[in-house]
């Protein structure tokens, strides 16, 4: 352990026992089929119900079947790396903690840092999503919430073609706040109804396909890549790389099942079978709805906030319409709730390794959740959904998860070499190519992305520096150990 404390590591033992040990232990009460439903609860949401309609009808037209093939290969490569890394490493903390083993200190720190957008900024852009949705369903009502409160603040541009100011998005921090208070109420209990929505998820999803293949146009399927308009990214082969890195954030999520691995009651076998199982499921299902919504619909008519619904108006049956808006709602819950789960235990752990104030490592007595984490992920996600419009947090939620899906490929490959003796109940097969093909794949989605994206995220992880040298680096567990034996330079 001598040297800077900036690359000093964590052996793989040291942290399945720091996992293990003392007041900071979680309650061990997930099985295979809870690990599969958080999954798949994290991973279909505001991709296929919202974002899909748009990859279609401003980039790939039909197309957008392929670009979720290329996005869900990406996300292949990486899940198995995942798997390998969760069921080697089951802590809670996902690719923070794989990355404390491999790449040290200062690396995790930042890692940690950028899972905030995946984790956070993620369940606040389908917070968003929810919210458009609540509004497409009670206008069905006949109720119309005034638009200066259900949108980011700026110019909103309504159906009469008249503007308002908009204020603040109230249903989209509400349903945070309601879902951050169920979470600190346990585990379990959150579990329960998440696999309850998660089922009702599916038969939507289920039956959006099954009562749409049957009516499917298929001339709406010519051209099925419309031809490049000039600008890249708009139609053509650009076109349908720049809706994949779009429809990959409805992928997102997969990884999340592995922040749940020092809550699993068998890690080793139901680790990797949540993890490739859930993303399998979801790759099918999204290819299946693309297919019979562009086949239902034109493309250009789907860069609405509810394609989904726009397909089931196609169909003709104003029941369906409802379901699928339930559906989509109950969806969206489900996101929400897996994302704040998985932010408040990467805090969680981060802040028992020292480099968080303590306050986020608090487990309630007879909850055993980490409360005080979650309530205040809960206030501060609520605040940006509300204020924050959708493309900008999809976009940042994008490419602040594939940054971090490239550091768990290289963690992979690094840790094969470095700790070559340890057991891995699941290999991923086939290293180095694997893992190589995965961090490649991630690169070619992320330079589908503009430039101020990118512009942002390292400002994003400037703040993260500053926050690294002004506090974690001085309080570090592992830092202080160090000190204290002499060893730090
Ligand atoms: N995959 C999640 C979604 O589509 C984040 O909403």
């Amino acid at each position: 352990m001598s040297g800077s404390q900036y690359t000093a590591r964590k052996s793989v033992a040291d942290i399945v026992a720091s996992g293990e040990a003392g007041e900071h232990k979680l309650t061990k009460s997930l099985g295979a089929f809870s690990i599969t439903a958080l999954g798949v609860g994290a991973i279909i949401g505001a991709g296929i119900f919202v974002l899909t309609g748009s990859a279609a009808a401003r980039y790939a037209g039909p197309g957008v079947m392929l670009s979720f093939v290329l996005a869900g290969l990406a996300c292949a490569f990486v899940g198995l790396c995942y798997a390998e890394l969760s069921a080697l490493i089951p802590v809670s903390g996902s690719s923070y903690t794989y990355s404390y083993a491999t790449l040290g200190e200062l690396t995790a720190w930042i890692i940690g840092w950028d899972l905030v957008l995946e984790y956070a900024m993620g369940s606040a852009t389908v917070a968003v999503g929810w919210s458009g949705y609540l509004v497409s369903l009670l206008g069905q009502f006949g109720v119309h919430l005034p638009p200066e409160l259900v949108n980011a603040p700026g110019l909103v541009t309504l159906a009469d073609g008249s503007t308002v100011q908009a204020l603040f998005n109230v249903p989209a921090a509400a349903i945070v706040l309601l879902i951050t208070m169920m979470l600190v109420l346990g585990t379990k209990e959150s579990a329960r109804l998440n696999n309850l929505m998660v089922v009702i998820k599916l038969v939507v999803v289920l039956a959006f396909i099954g009562f749409g293949i049957g009516m499917v146009n298929l001339d709406n399927w010519v051209p099925f890549v419309p031809e490049n308009t000039g600008t890249f990214g708009e139609f053509g082969v650009s076109g349908v790389l720049r809706a994949s890195s779009v429809v990959f954030f409805a992928f997102i999520g997969f990884d999340a099942v592995s922040t749940a691995a020092q809550e699993a009651r068998n890690p080793q076998r139901d680790m990797p079978l949540g993890i490739l199982g859930s993303l399998l499921v979801c790759t099918l299902l999204y290819v299946a709805v693309a297919a019979v919504l562009t086949g239902l619909v034109p493309y250009q008519k789907l860069g609405v906030p509810d394609p989904i619904a726009v397909g089931v108006e196609a169909i003709g049956k104003p029941w369906l319409s409802l379901l699928i808006k339930f559906g989509a709602l109950a969806g969206l819950t489900t996101v929400i709730l897996v994302l704040l789960y998985g932010q408040s235990r990467i805090f969680f752990t981060i802040a028992r390794d020292g480099l968080l104030p303590p306050v986020f490592s608090r487990v309630h007595k007879s909850t055993g959740t980490p409360h005080l984490s979650l309530i205040i992920v809960g206030i501060l996600v609520s605040l940006a959904a509300g204020l924050m419009p959708i493309h900008l947090l999809g976009e940042m939620v994008s490419i602040g998860t594939l940054f971090a899906f490239i550091l768990v490929c290289g963690a992979v490959l690094y840790l094969r070499r470095a700790e070559s003796e340890v057991f891995r109940p699941f290999r991923v097969p086939g290293v180095p190519i694997i893992p190589v093909v995965g961090i490649a794949l991630c690169l070619l989605l992320m330079a589908g992305l503009p430039m101020d994206t990118w512009i942002r995220l390292f400002v994003w992880l400037a703040i993260g520096l500053v926050i690294y040298f002004g506090y974690g680096r001085h309080h570090s567990t592992l830092g202080k150990r160090m000190r204290a034996a002499g060893k730090t330079k």
